[in-house]
């Protein structure tokens, strides 16, 4: 208790009367009190203190009293109170002897200088005497660990390789580079048009990885405005914006710490993020915004895009520096048109999984109908061809999906409207949709391709009538007949005309 000179003698002696019969008052009270020096040895402890003994583990008084309270108090604070000099007026301890609920006060000389610390037990087995607090206390511990839980299978991935319907050549090589990239620690490149399974095949990366059981993160460059970008890959230091962030937030970089960070169209990062990206991958630190402090990070990083790099290399819209360090392990990922042979087996899997989704029958396709799909080009890939076949789930009062439906189906969705421009000049990239390397193929392979091509839209044309397809073709029913059973193992026609 330190004097207070500006008070008159008798109201000093007050003070000091209240202050003694406070410290009984809490000495018989409290379930019991304990004195430290400056040095955090303990110096005193009273009658009640004395039976917390041997639960901390000593027989004899002598054992603990003269002792450093860290050594014979586990989890004590009684050190940070002296040397901050600030109380802890309320405060749950937990140790081998139990949960006490305690308070400790810093005391002071004449000069104000800390030479102590009054520890006090307010309580022992708060679980009774604050029943109450404990249990909210506990029902919000539970809560957090629940979103905790429900964060990290968010993170967790959704597929594997398992998923990446496929057993075409192409499909099989794509599985396996990736397979190969899961299991080294160097930047992967998936480069493929959209809805080829970039993002199916990142999440698989991840999983078959040996940093399968940490968080997969993405950030999508197309979603998030090029202003929101830095923040979203850095994170934002607490008070460096009034308002909403003020207690700051943490960068994709640092939730994906010692996982997977997927960086979804690459192609549309802004020059100004690519520069901070790249240092960031450089340095294996980054610099929350408004902080000037650097945090280490570890993370792999696998990118996607469909855009041609190289191309925007060339046009100085991507830095080449970040180029080559992104492009170490690059993954062609083929469109569905280099591996038609796949389609009959994603439109199984497709509606399986449409099917379990929407709790509806799986659709069943005639093998015309599959034909009509196999032939499509499917710019929009596989996505497009899920969204085909969830409008006929949709539309469809039964689960038996004929040729006539999906033509109308990919009329309304404009598809065949792509169509032209392929029997127009069909060995010309289709609006740059096909590479090169698609036409230096066998040329029978090739016209049997276009063949395929303009059956199928001439199917789509007619609503399935075979008769109106054969005369817009300019060749008799028999012989369109021929080329659909030749095609691909096309067992068994069902006649709609
Ligand atoms: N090989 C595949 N097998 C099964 N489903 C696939 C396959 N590839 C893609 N998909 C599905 O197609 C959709 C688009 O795939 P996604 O990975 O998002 O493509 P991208 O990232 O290349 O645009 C998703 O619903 C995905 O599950
Ligand atoms: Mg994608």
């Amino acid at each position: 208790m330190t004097r207070d000179d500006r008070l008159p003698r008798d109201a000093q002696s007050i003070l000091e009367l209240a202050a003694r019969s406070m410290f009984e008052l809490f000495a018989n009270a409290s379930e019991g009190m304990m004195l430290v020096d400056r040095d955090a040895r303990v110096v005193w402890i009273n009658d009640q203190y004395r039976r917390f003994l041997p639960a901390l583990g000593f027989e004899r008084e002598e054992d603990f009293v003269g002792h450093p309270v860290s050594r014979v108090v586990q989890n004590t604070q009684m050190h940070q109170v002296l040397a901050t000099g600030k109380p802890i007026l309320i405060d749950l301890l937990t140790n081998r002897a139990g949960t006490f609920v305690v308070s400790r006060i810093p005391l002071r000389d004449g000069a104000g200088e800390v030479i102590g610390v009054l520890g006090i037990v307010l309580f022992d087995h708060p679980e009774t005497t604050l029943q109450p607090l404990i249990s909210k206390f506990a029902r919000l511990e539970q809560d957090l660990s629940e979103a905790r839980r429900e964060l990290a299978s968010q993170r967790r991935t959704k597929y594997t390789f398992a998923s990446f319907v496929g057993s075409s050549a192409a499909a099989l090589e794509v599985k396996r580079q990736a397979r190969r990239a899961a299991q080294s620690a160097s930047p992967v490149l998936l480069l493929g048009e959209t809805g080829t399974g970039k993002e199916l095949l990142a999440h698989a990366i991840h999983a078959a990885s040996p940093r399968a059981g940490r968080p997969f993160v993405s950030v999508n460059m197309a979603a998030v405005p090029d202003t929101l970008l830095e923040a979203e890959f850095f994170g934002v230091a607490p008070g460096a914006y009034t308002g909403a962030d003020k207690k700051g937030r943490d960068g994709k970089f640092k939730l994906a710490d010692g996982g997977t960070l997927f960086l979804d169209e690459l192609g549309d990062m802004p020059m100004s993020v690519q520069v901070k990206l790249l240092r960031a991958l450089q340095e294996g630190e980054i610099e929350p915004l408004g902080s000037n402090r650097l945090l280490r990070f570890d993370v792999r990083v696998v990118a996607a895009t469909s855009r041609d790099l190289q191309q925007m290399v060339a046009e100085g819209s991507f830095r080449e520096d970040l180029y080559y360090r992104l492009n170490v392990l690059p993954i062609r990922v083929p469109p569905l048109r280099e591996r038609r042979d796949d389609i009959a087996l994603l439109i199984e899997a497709l509606c399986e999984d449409i099917a379990a989704r929407g709790g509806g029958a799986q659709l069943e396709l005639t093998t015309d109908a599959q034909a009509l799909l196999a032939a499509q080009s499917w710019r929009g890939n596989i996505r497009e061809l899920r969204n085909v076949l969830e409008q006929l789930a949709l539309r469809s009062d039964s689960h038996h999906i004929t040729a006539a439906q999906v033509g109308a189906v990919l009329r309304e969705a404009g598809l065949p409207a792509l169509a032209p421009a392929q029997t127009a000049a069909p060995l010309r990239a289709a609006a740059g949709a096909e590479s090169e390397g698609a036409q230096l193929r066998p040329l029978p392979e090739q016209i049997a391709e276009l063949e395929q091509r303009a059956i199928a839209l001439a199917l789509a044309h007619t609503g399935g009538n075979r008769t109106a397809a054969a005369k817009l073709l300019g060749i008799s029913r028999a012989s369109l007949y021929d080329r659909l059973t030749s095609s691909g193992g096309l067992s068994e026609i069902h006649t709609i005309a």
